[in-house]
């Protein structure tokens, strides 16, 4: 088990602290889902990444309760499906349920409604976020410029935008760009996309005695972007977050962020 203080954290919009590393929870359901959860909390993990899209908010839940962990202990996110734009209350009241828990740490739009940034919704993810439904509110696969209408018409940016992110596609642009405006960055699939027999990754592996998939979710906090992956396998739900006894030296960073560009 790694000890979940040795993760680090975030500070999001409103003082909220998100561990840097979380659990990501799809395409698992039903049994598949909640064991891995339980797993993942066993092993250490203490942030979980849900939506209603994957239909396993009641599992994560169900998995919640079986550790005994407090609530404040566990950083719960999930997501709001983009065809649900316009019905927010009603969908997180759903999530909240499903959960067994009566606020979200972080409640994100999943993909922009419509392929618009859609300000009435994040209006919405505002005021509920007020009323102490949701601890911070942002945003996934959103642009910046979708970002920058959000901030414009509200004055308030995602605390977080959940994004595609791994090696290959390293853009210092967009990372510099969200920094810019306050907005915390989330990578999701950072192992699947990833040719993990690179020989760059497999000698930064071997010169720490680690594997080349620990040698991705360091390239991540190296950048200060928090991780979210996923495994249904016990043995790599322990290794992925066993991320703190070895660091990147920064031309190791830049020779993994150089496979952005073959
Ligand atoms: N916001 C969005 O639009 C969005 C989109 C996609 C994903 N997400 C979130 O991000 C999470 C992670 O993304 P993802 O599931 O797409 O991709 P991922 O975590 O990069 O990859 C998961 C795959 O990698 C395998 N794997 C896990 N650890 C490994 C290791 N150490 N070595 C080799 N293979 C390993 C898993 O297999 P095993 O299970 O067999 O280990 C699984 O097939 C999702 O679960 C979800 O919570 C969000």
């Amino acid at each position: 088990m790694t000890d979940p203080r040795e993760v680090p954290r975030v500070t999001l919009a409103g003082s909220v602290a998100m561990p840097m590393v979380g659990f990501g929870t799809w395409p698992m359901r039903g049994h598949k889902a909640r064991e891995a959860v339980l797993n993942a909390l066993r092993a250490g993990y203490r942030h979980v990444d849900t939506a209603t899209m994957y239909a396993n908010e009641d599992e994560v839940g169900h998995a919640w309760r079986d550790s005994g962990l407090p609530r404040q202990e566990v950083f719960l996110t999930s997501k709001l499906r983009a065809r649900d734009a316009g019905r927010e209350r009603e969908v997180l009241s759903g999530t909240l349920l499903a959960l067994g828990t009566d606020y979200l740490d972080l409640w994100l739009v999943h993909w922009p409604p419509r392929g618009k940034s859609s300000v009435s919704a994040w209006r919405e993810l505002l005021a509920l976020r007020d009323e102490g439904l949701a601890r911070a509110v942002g945003v996934s696969n959103y642009s910046l410029p979708l970002i920058d209408e959000l901030i414009e018409a509200t004055g308030e940016a995602p605390a977080v935008n959940q994004i595609h992110w791994n090696p290959r596609r390293y853009d210092p642009g967009l990372l510099n760009g969200l920094r810019q405006r306050g907005v915390a960055v989330e990578g999701y699939s950072p192992l699947k996309d990833t040719n993990l027999d690179d020989p760059v990754l497999t000698e930064i592996a071997w010169a720490h005695a680690v594997t080349p998939a620990q040698v991705v979710l360091r390239w991540h906090l190296e950048h200060g972007v928090a991780v979210i992956a996923k495994s249904a396998d016990p043995k790599r739900i322990v290794t992925n977050l066993r991320l703190f006894g070895f660091s990147l030296d920064p031309e190791e960073v830049a020779r993994v962020d150089a496979l952005a560009a073959r």
